[in-house]
């Protein structure tokens, strides 16, 4: 089972302290989310698993972490000052406003060429809200944030204008060669990054999925320009569907879509999504699908364009600003070269979101009751194990759940809960994802054991204190959970 629909999960989540909307005494600010206790634990735990599986785990991928401020002329050769924009239009019916290419009927059936504006006076492009053609031509508007940089700096100053970066995969670019050189890389061999990204989107919404401030998990593959780079997107994309099977992700939930010629990012030869069914209530199938990350061949475009070296037809440079050449020589072949790139890009907030409508379950109790449960793979639960006394007002039972608590959280991450009668707190603690409740009982205090309660099944087991991190340690096993820092 999962969530019926993304509303579901904007209740439990901030019912239950994963998402809040942001700034809400002050009435909210359109499309922007906090992350509380839970959520900032989920999202950590995604974030950590994938640098776990790139970066740890294989032998070819190096990390960064760059700045969201660069240079302004980053975003200038890298395409996105001119192109990094999205086209709008009203519609003067309904009064609303939408992304252009996102209406049914802006491109043309069997792609090429055309003229969006000559469409949308055709009346060929549908309002996605009423139904309507009757909308105005198409305007275009930049994406990306701007800022000035120093506090006396004139509004119009364009020596001062910087930008908050769109993607983090700029910041790996332009470090190429300082990885390369530092770390003795030889093709083929990654770059990952992982960090916030910030788009002035025209229509955000649905909750965490589109907003104007979110997170990446981003990484450059660099690999030789003879390599097979198409190839290459079909390898990382199975790779892909693989994890997100691993962090639970029902593979029915996940599908292809290969992005049309016509509709590719300026840098792209290729794109493949990952699309997940985030809208499993709507009624047309084509419609329940959004984009869950993105596999891109993005050719030599950004580390040539970044680079002081390559000229035009007229021989002209075409950055005259860097002053680096990001080439890559081969030993082998004793041949210079920019190295080719494939990019899988994903998003941890709409991992967040997909893990959390995946991971969502209704069960009924014996007394008729339906209980909510979340499913998550252990490793991605805020919470792996939740110490209940069954009785808060002995001191002795109270003294021992905290003293289990305390020994465990050096392994797990562990809690002390008595807010509650023992119903309440199991029901809780299902609702939030945890594997493992355990209980301590008055019978603890005589044989030194308490009841192992597992999320799923509602089993329970007697196990022994002493051993008892060793039994979590052993059911967590499949799945690796990285140890909490010991504080
Ligand atoms: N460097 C390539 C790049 O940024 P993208 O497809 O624009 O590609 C990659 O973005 C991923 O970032 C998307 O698949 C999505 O998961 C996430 N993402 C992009 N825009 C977003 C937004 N406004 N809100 C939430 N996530 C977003």
């Amino acid at each position: 089972m999962t969530a019926p629909n993304i509303d579901t999960i904007v209740s439990l989540a901030k019912r239950r302290g994963f998402v809040f909307p942001s700034s809400e005494i002050y009435g909210g600010l359109g499309s922007a989310w906090d992350y509380g206790p839970l959520g900032v634990e989920l999202a950590n735990n995604i974030k950590q698993a994938w640098w776990r599986w790139l970066v740890y785990e294989r032998d070819d991928i190096e990390g960064v972490d760059s700045s969201i401020i660069l240079n302004r002329l980053v975003w200038k050769y890298s395409g996105h000052e001119a192109t990094f924009h999205d086209p709008l239009v009203d519609c003067r019916e309904c009064k609303s406003r939408m992304r252009a290419d996102k209406l049914e009927g802006y491109f043309p059936e069997g792609g090429g060429q055309f003229d969006a504006n000559e469409r949308l006076r055709d009346g060929l492009v549908k309002c996605s809200e009423c139904g309507s053609t009757n909308l105005t031509d198409e305007r275009y508007f930049n994406m990306m944030f701007r800022t000035r940089l120093g506090a006396l700096a004139d509004e119009d100053d364009p020596t001062a204008l910087a930008y908050l970066r769109p993607e983090t995969a700029q910041g790996i670019f332009i470090n190429f060669l300082n990885v390369q050189t530092a770390m003795r890389r030889k093709l083929p061999f990654g770059i990952a990054q992982v960090g916030k990204s910030f788009r002035n989107e025209v229509t955000p919404g649905n909750f965490i999925l589109r907003t104007r401030e979110f997170e990446q998990m981003e990484m450059e593959y660099f690999v030789k320009p003879d390599a097979e780079h198409f190839k290459l997107v079909d390898e990382w994309v199975t790779l892909y569907l693989e994890w997100f099977k691993g962090l639970g992700i029902d593979t029915a939930n996940l599908k292809l879509h290969e992005v049309p010629k016509g509709e590719l990012a300026h840098y792209s030869k290729r794109t493949v999504d990952i699309m997940y069914r985030y809208f499993p209530e709507r009624a047309e199938e084509e419609r329940q699908w959004e984009e869950l990350m993105g596999i891109a061949y993005r050719t030599d475009f950004d580390l040539r364009s970044h680079s002081s070296k390559p000229t035009d037809e007229e021989g002209k440079r075409v950055n005259s600003d860097s002053t680096e050449d990001l080439s890559y020589f081969d030993e082998s072949t004793k041949q210079r070269f920019y190295p080719h790139v494939i990019e899988p890009a994903a998003g941890v907030n709409r991992t967040v979101l997909a893990v959390l409508m995946d991971a969502y379950s209704e069960k009924t109790n014996d007394k008729g009751e339906m209980r909510v449960i979340l499913k998550l793979s252990p490793q991605l639960a805020p919470i792996k194990a939740a110490i209940l006394p069954l009785a808060k007002n002995k001191p002795e039972i109270v003294g021992m759940a905290k003293a289990i608590k305390r020994s465990l959280q050096p392994v797990l991450r562990a809690v002390y809960d008595d807010t509650g009668g023992i119903g309440k707190l199991y029901a809780r603690q299902d609702e939030i994802g945890t594997p493992f409740c355990v209980t301590v009982d008055h019978q603890s205090l005589e044989d030194e054991a308490v009841t192992v309660r597992d999320r799923d099944t509602w089993e329970q087991e007697r196990v022994k204190v002493s051993d008892l991190a060793e039994h979590l340690q052993k059911r967590l096993k499949p799945y690796p959970i990285p140890a909490p820092e010991v504080s």
